[in-house]
């Protein structure tokens, strides 16, 4: 049987190809290839697109959080409230100042509980960040209450919501600053690495473009110790293209998710992902809760269908922060995710056919492990 890969890139990139080729071919003959007019041809649009007075681009979204929580004064020794569930580049570019990672449970929307985070504040706690994990936007507005009772900065981890939109205002332009990751499968991805800080605070804005230059205030003239950080030109010139399109795929993959969630609903043993009311989730990741999680993904693999993790194991229980003193327990939501998620396919151009397919290979393998009746599927 043709399976259903998890990510399908060229099939996105079909359409736009030619499109891509005219761009990247501007900056061959350009001879700019670090930074330059199309990167910031970019950063325009992106700010527009988030709605936010700046974007600053730089190689990563790893890259984009270090710099967005320097540039908010997050020094060695502070701490950073994060989620306990999150790709681990949240809480590694904490690590990177020499500040310290403090987490916290997420809540039924698989993002950073607010009720969690009043508990979790020292004197020590220099910032916040929320992660708008697989395109669902944290409980942004009840995180921000708490932080500015205690007057710390909210940093957004948007790196998975690129278009996503909490009560009226797009993920990213609500905190101090945001980080994005333009890596390949993000919803918008570059042909490489990427990443951008976006802020409305100048200040935060110019501190960033100079950390991601060697620290350079002027040529030849380093104001503070900085980063080789830039992105390259051919990254700015495929993301201007891919922003075009962008609206288009997110909409494609609310369908992908509408259509999961009519033919999933009900089945015994798959749990769907909750969306929180009055915010637009953009579906980076389809995550739903099973049961057996890894004998259900080595069975549907054997069918064809790529599904993934996001991800295998909470931030607190990785070997690297054992010197976080945390134990497994401490963090019930975030383990159980670690434990029961299984990522379905999901990218813009996925057909319903491929759809059905994936439908039915999960009820297929839920209801022979767990001996559920199949004629629930829709
Ligand atoms: C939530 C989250 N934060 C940060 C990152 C880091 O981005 P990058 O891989 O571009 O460094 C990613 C993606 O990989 C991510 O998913």
């Amino acid at each position: 049987m043709k399976g259903v890969p998890f990510l399908d890139l060229e099939a996105q990139h079909h359409p736009v190809k030619d499109e891509i080729k005219e761009a990247l071919g501007r900056v061959v003959d350009s001879g700019c290839y670090v930074l330059g007019p199309e990167v910031a041809a970019f950063e325009e649009q992106f700010a527009a697109f988030v709605g936010t007075q700046h974007a600053v681009c730089v190689n990563s979204g790893t890259s984009a959080i270090h710099l967005a929580l320097l540039a908010a004064g997050v020094c060695e020794g502070d701490e950073v409230i994060v989620p306990a569930m999150t790709f681990i580049a949240t809480a590694m570019a904490v690590t990177y100042i020499g500040a310290k990672p403090v987490c916290v449970d997420v809540d039924r929307f698989c993002t950073m509980n607010p009720e969690a985070v009043e508990d979790a504040i020292t004197p020590k706690t220099k910032a916040i960040m929320p992660v708008h994990l697989y395109g669902q936007p944290a409980d942004v507005d009840a995180i921000t209450n708490v932080a500015e009772k205690y007057g710390i900065a909210v940093i957004e981890d948007a790196a998975q919501a690129h278009g996503a939109v909490y009560k009226g205002r797009r993920c990213g332009s609500m905190g101090k600053a945001a980080a994005w990751s333009f890596y390949p499968g993000k919803n918008l991805g570059a042909l490489g690495e990427g990443g951008a800080v976006t802020t409305n605070d100048p200040d935060i804005a110019e501190k960033c473009v100079t950390l991601r230059d060697w620290g350079q205030g002027a040529k030849g003239w380093h104001v503070v110790k900085g980063f080789n950080y830039r992105m390259d030109a051919f990254q700015g010139a495929a993301l201007g293209v891919k922003l075009r399109h962008l609206d288009e795929w997110t909409e494609q993959r609310i369908s992908a998710a509408r259509m999961y969630r009519d033919k999933l609903s009900g089945v015994p043993g798959i749990e769907l992902p909750a969306s929180r009311e009055g915010s637009r989730s953009v579906w980076h990741i389809f995550a739903v809760m099973v049961e057996n999680r890894d004998t259900v993904a080595t069975m549907m693999r054997e069918q064809n269908i790529g599904v993934s993790i996001h991800y295998p194991n909470a931030v607190h229980l990785h070997p690297c922060y054992r010197d976080l003193g945390y134990n497994a327990g401490d963090f019930p939501n975030a383990e159980n995710i670690a434990n029961n998620e299984i990522s379905l396919p999901m990218f813009p151009g996925i057909t319903g056919e491929q759809i059905e397919k994936v439908v039915n290979a999960v009820v297929e393998t839920v209801s022979r492990l767990h001996g559920n009746d199949r004629s629930t599927a829709r």
